[in-house]
């Protein structure tokens, strides 16, 4: 098999990650529920999880980074807290639907106001347009650091610093940069940054988190057992405590730890400039192939390594499938949950077939990749 459907989990992982989970596993205790050993154990890890994540993601403390399932729990807890009736926010066309759906119910079930940034055929965000977008009562944007679909990765510190200009708090999406892309949200100037443990972070499936600016406070979502402050009445209001009720995923975030460690090993600037060698020597050869249509890849200030495409007017899912079926290559296809954006590069029919390359593939099953490719535009072209 070759796996080059790392935007949506990375399979291959340090080894490191697998260990440390199965250690996890036989050795945790439920952490800050206990002063046992194998409750300690867990509060450890967890405490130097939240450190590596501040440190690589330039969050203010380790109290700032509190762990949620993924990064759309994450979306839902900056969105739900951080919006209220009569306030208006922005967003843009290369939002993931776990953007969208929750600002579209805030504007559906509260009365909230929302305004969609436009994105260009080439993914290109028009700075203008988004600025011009602002009322007096934008509270917040919600923005995407990388599109899902193009890998196109966007001017976040000048998004961010117009939104401060204007009063308004700045969500990052950065389920597609945390870890793949150096990001520090406080070179960005990010109030709330949202991260998922299972992509570019290594970490299992059911990890993920916020890592929270100095001075923001987010109403809770769920609240319960925090295993201290028993009596109050309320959750504790105090970080990380606060956005985390309940036994949190102790198991995977051990190997989340493990692959951040590794990340912080190797440096993101490594395995960025890695992962972009393998998709420009892709791309490179795609673009050959007369059959072939490449969306994206020319409209941000970076990229991710995803080069996404159609063969003549197939089906993405016919090609993902043939992919699959004849060489073992797994790839994305269909709308990858970020509608506006297919709607913005015309491919709402088709959809679209994505290569998301990661750390561990090799420059030879880039060039599987390209003989694939090649063929299968010669068979349905
Ligand atoms: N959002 C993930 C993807 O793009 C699941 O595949």
């Amino acid at each position: 098999m070759i796996y080059f459907d790392n935007a949506a989990t990375t399979m291959l992982k340090p080894p490191a990650v697998a260990e440390a989970v199965a250690r996890a596993i036989n050795s945790f205790g439920g952490a800050g529920r206990g002063v046992h050993e194998a409750s300690l154990d867990a509060g450890m890890t967890i405490f130097g999880a939240r450190a590596s994540i501040a440190r690589l993601l330039g969050a203010p403390d380790p109290k700032h980074v509190c762990f949620t399932s993924n990064v759309t729990e994450s979306l839902n807890i900056a969105i739900a807290g951080l919006l209220h009736a009569g306030d208006h926010a922005i967003t843009t066309a290369a939002s993931h639907n776990s953007v969208l759906r929750p600002l579209y119910r805030k504007v559906d079930e509260e009365g909230a106001e929302l305004s969609i940034v436009p994105i260009a055929p080439d993914a290109s965000l028009d700075l203008e347009a988004y600025e011009a977008a602002f009322k007096p009562n934008t509270a917040l944007v919600v923005a995407t650091h990388a599109s899902n679909l193009t890998g196109d990765v966007y001017d976040i510190a000048r998004m961010a610093a117009i939104a401060h200009d204007h009063g308004a708090l700045f969500v990052l999406d950065a389920a597609q940069t945390a870890g793949s892309v150096p990001t520090n949200m406080a070179e960005l100037g990010v109030d709330v940054l949202c991260f998922t443990g299972h992509k570019s972070l290594f970490g299992p499936q059911g990890t993920g988190g916020l890592c929270l600016a100095e001075d923001i406070d987010i109403p809770a979502l769920k609240e319960g057992g925090s295993g201290t402050h028993s009596y109050d009445r309320r959750h504790p209001s105090f970080y990380p405590e606060h956005l985390e009720a309940g036994t949190i995923n102790g198991h995977g975030i051990a190997g989340l730890a493990a692959g951040v460690a590794f990340i912080e090993e190797v440096g993101a600037e490594a395995i960025h400039a890695h992962t972009l060698e393998l998709s420009d020597r892709f791309e490179a050869a795609v673009r050959d192939v007369p059959e072939a249509t490449i969306y994206g890849g020319h409209g941000g200030i970076d990229r991710t390594g995803i080069v996404c495409l159609n063969i003549g007017s197939a089906d993405s899912g016919v090609v993902s499938d043939l992919l699959n079926a004849e060489y073992g290559i797994c790839t994305r296809a269909g709308a990858h949950c970020a509608p506006l954006m297919h709607m913005a590069m015309g491919t709402e029919g088709p959809g679209a077939v994505r290569f998301s390359f990661g750390y561990f593939n090799t420059a030879e099953e880039v060039d599987e990749g390209i003989r694939a490719i090649r063929e299968i535009a010669a068979s349905l072209g």
